[in-house]
């Protein structure tokens, strides 16, 4: 049975790396894209210190997100694309770090306590088919090494994963 290890929560490098390697050890042998997203999310939730939601939305059409699997309060089901930091992401296929959602225009609140923002987006072969969410109730959460630490996880996600069939 797997079970999530310990974390020096102080030092960033070592959370992520460490967390990779647990995920990288969690997928193995499971290509299911719903239970893995489900099993990332929980050990994001479990793991990363000061987030209030943590989870997926999926494309179910080229201008529509869907929510996924996810850890937090419920949330928004349909997001368009270009709407939102998640529909932002998608549509300009790159990761959205916004250190104050206040000032984001657009923002979607889902849940009124979320400060902080990342959202990374998932590619395969190219094409977008999905956004990793996380929010935090703390302005100014996320900096560089959470960007870079969040897009190694999605990328192992997405390569451990089949694509999702609808
Ligand atoms: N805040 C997001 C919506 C999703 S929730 O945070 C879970 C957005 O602006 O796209």
């Amino acid at each position: 049975m797997f079970a999530a290890q310990a974390i020096d929560h102080h030092d960033k490098s070592e959370l992520y790396s460490e967390l990779a390697t647990q995920l990288s050890a969690l997928l193995e042998g499971e290509r299911d894209p719903i239970a893995n997203a489900a099993n990332l999310s929980a050990l994001i939730h479990e793991m990363v210190p000061d987030l209030n939601w943590a989870g997926f939305y999926f494309l179910q059409s080229p201008d529509e997100l869907v929510l996924g699997p996810f850890q937090g309060k419920v949330a928004c089901v349909r997001i368009a694309v270009g709407k939102g930091v998640c529909g932002a992401a998608v549509a300009e296929r790159r990761t959205m770090l916004v250190p104050d959602v206040h000032e984001f225009p657009g923002h979607i609140a889902c849940d009124a306590a979320s400060r902080s923002e990342l959202v990374v987006p998932l590619i395969r072969n190219d094409v977008v088919f999905g956004v990793l969410d996380l929010d935090s109730p703390l302005p100014g959460r996320f900096d560089a090494d959470d960007q870079a630490g969040f897009e190694r996880l999605a990328a192992i996600l997405v390569e451990a994963s089949d694509p999702i069939r609808r």
